[in-house]
C-alpha cells in the first residue's frame, strides 16, 4: 500500500553548513571529494554530490529492508521516473514528454543513430574529434546498413567559421544524419550547433547532438539549438550518479525514429501489447526506454538536481565561465604552455606543454593532489573547471606546471 511517506520519493536533508558560509563554501560542503583534491576532471566524472548520494543510499536501504516489490511500489517507481524525466526536460528547456531516461550519453546517441529508417545511398556525417560514444554508433550503423560515413577533419585550429565551411561541404542531399558534440571533449570548443542544425535541416538531414560536456556546464536549450536528438549524462557536470542520463527527441521526429530496443518500459501502459507482436508505444520519448532501471540511481539524480537548482543554474553557469576564463588566462602565463582551442569555451580547457607528454603532466599533477586528464589526437592535457573550483586551485595547477617545467 502507498503510505503518504512512500508517495514522496524525495530527498533527505542536506549536509550541515557552517553559519555565514558563502555560496561557494556551502556548495563545496556538499561535495566531499573536492575537499580531497583540486578536482579539475569533471569532464570525466564530476564529484558525486552529497544530496545525490544520500537519496541513492536511502533508496538502496529501503530496497534492502523493505524489499523491491510490494503493492504500490511500481506506482512509486513510475512516479519517480516521470519526475526525473520532467526535471531533465526542464533542464534542457525541452517540452515535457520529449525526454527519455537512458543510462548514459552513449545510449542516447545509439538510440538516435540506430532508430532512423536508413535508405540505400544515405550518408552519415560526423567529426574526427567525436567521442567514441557518438562516433562508434555512426560507424556501426553505417556498416550494418552498408552506408558511407563522411568524417570532417575538425582540428584544434578550427574556428566556428572554418568548421561550418567544412561541414557545409560534407552535408549533401544524401546526408541523413549529422552527429556532433555540443562541446568537444578533445579541444573544449563549443560548437555552433544552431548553425550546424541549419546546414543539416537545409539538406533534409537529422541532427543528433552529444551533450556530454555541455549539460550542467553551460545553458542548454534544445529548442533554440534546433537539435533533433540531444543526449546527455548525469555523472559529469550534474554531479549525479553514473548509470542515469537523458535523451531529448524532438516531438516532430518521434515518427521518424524507430525504437531500436523495446520492452515493457517502452509501452503506453503495461498492458499495451499482445502475443501477436502488436504493441502500442508510449506517446512521447519514453518509448525509447526499455526495461528495468536502477531506481536508487534515479532518486539520487533527482535529489542532485534539486540541490543544483537550489544553488541556481544561472549562478553555476556564470561560475563555470569565470573559472574557465581564469584558468585560460593563468595557463597562458606558464612558460611552454599552449592552449588548443579558441573561445567560446564551456568548462574544458585543453593545452599542450612543450617537451612534456600529456600523460606525464597528468601523473605529476596527481601526485600533488590535482586531478586532470590527457586527451589524444590532438594530444593535450584537459582541465575541467566547474562552479565549485576556486582561484586557489587554479593557482595550485599553475604552480604545479611551473614546477614541472623547471624541474
Ligand atoms: C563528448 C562525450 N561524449 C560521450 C561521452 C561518454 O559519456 P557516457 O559515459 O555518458 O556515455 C563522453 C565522456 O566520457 C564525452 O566526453
Amino acid at each position: 500500500m502507498n503510505t503518504p511517506e512512500t508517495n514522496r520519493p524525495e530527498i533527505p536533508p542536506v549536509a550541515e553548513v557552517a553559519p555565514g558560509a558563502s555560496w561557494l563554501e556551502s556548495a563545496r560542503a556538499h561535495l566531499p571529494a573536492v575537499q580531497r583534491w583540486a578536482y579539475l576532471n569533471t569532464g570525466s566524472f564530476g564529484p558525486l554530490s552529497r544530496p545525490a548520494e544520500e537519496a541513492l543510499a536511502a533508496w538502496s536501504r529501503r530496497q534492502l529492508e523493505e524489499g523491491r516489490i510490494r503493492p504500490g511500489l511500481w506506482d512509486e517507481m513510475d512516479a519517480l521516473a516521470a519526475h526525473l524525466r520532467r526535471r531533465f526536460a526542464r533542464l534542457v528547456h525541452a517540452p515535457p514528454e520529449s525526454v527519455a531516461l537512458t543510462h548514459h550519453t552513449t545510449e542516447g546517441m545509439n538510440i538516435a543513430t540506430w532508430g532512423l529508417r536508413w535508405r540505400p545511398g544515405d550518408t552519415l556525417v560526423t567529426l574526427a574529434t567525436e567521442h567514441p560514444g557518438g562516433m562508434l554508433p555512426v560507424y556501426a550503423a553505417a556498416r550494418h546498413h552498408g552506408l558511407d560515413v563522411r568524417v570532417v577533419a575538425h582540428t584544434e585550429a578550427d574556428t566556428e567559421a572554418s568548421l561550418l565551411a567544412k561541414l557545409e561541404k560534407a552535408i549533401t542531399p544524401r546526408t541523413r544524419l549529422v552527429a556532433v558534440s555540443h562541446v568537444s571533449w578533445k579541444t573544449g570548443m563549443v560548437l555552433p550547433i544552431r548553425e550546424i542544425a541549419e546546414l543539416a535541416h537545409g539538406q533534409g538531414a537529422f541532427l543528433a547532438v552529444d551533450g556530454a560536456q555541455a549539460v550542467g556546464a553551460i545553458p542548454v536549450d534544445v529548442r533554440t539549438l534546433d537539435a533533433d536528438f540531444y543526449a546527455f549524462p548525469g555523472q559529469k557536470w550534474l554531479c549525479g550518479p553514473e548509470g542515469v542520463g537523458g535523451l531529448y527527441v524532438r516531438p516532430e521526429c518521434l515518427d521518424a525514429l524507430q525504437p531500436a530496443f523495446v520492452g515493457y518500459a517502452s509501452l503506453r501502459d503495461r498492458d499495451a501489447w499482445d502475443e501477436t507482436g502488436h504493441f502500442i508505444p508510449a506517446p512521447g520519448a519514453r518509448r525509447f526506454e526499455t526495461s528495468t532501471v536502477y531506481i536508487p540511481g534515479l532518486a539520487g539524480m533527482a535529489a542532485g538536481l534539486t540541490w543544483l537548482e537550489s544553488l541556481g543554474f544561472a549562478r553555476i553557469f556564470a561560475q563555470v565561465q569565470e573559472m574557465t576564463r581564469l584558468c585560460r588566462r593563468e595557463l597562458t602565463t606558464v612558460p611552454g604552455v599552449e592552449l588548443l582551442a579558441p573561445e567560446p569555451a564551456a568548462g574544458l580547457t585543453v593545452f599542450r606543454m612543450a617537451h612534456t607528454p600529456p600523460e606525464e603532466v597528468v601523473t605529476f599533477l596527481a601526485r600533488r593532489g590535482i586531478l586532470v586528464r590527457s586527451v589524444r589526437r590532438p594530444d593535450g592535457v584537459r582541465i575541467s573547471t566547474h562552479f565549485f573550483n576556486t582561484p586557489e586551485e587554479i593557482a595550485r595547477l599553475v604552480s604545479g606546471l611551473q614546477a614541472l617545467g623547471s624541474g
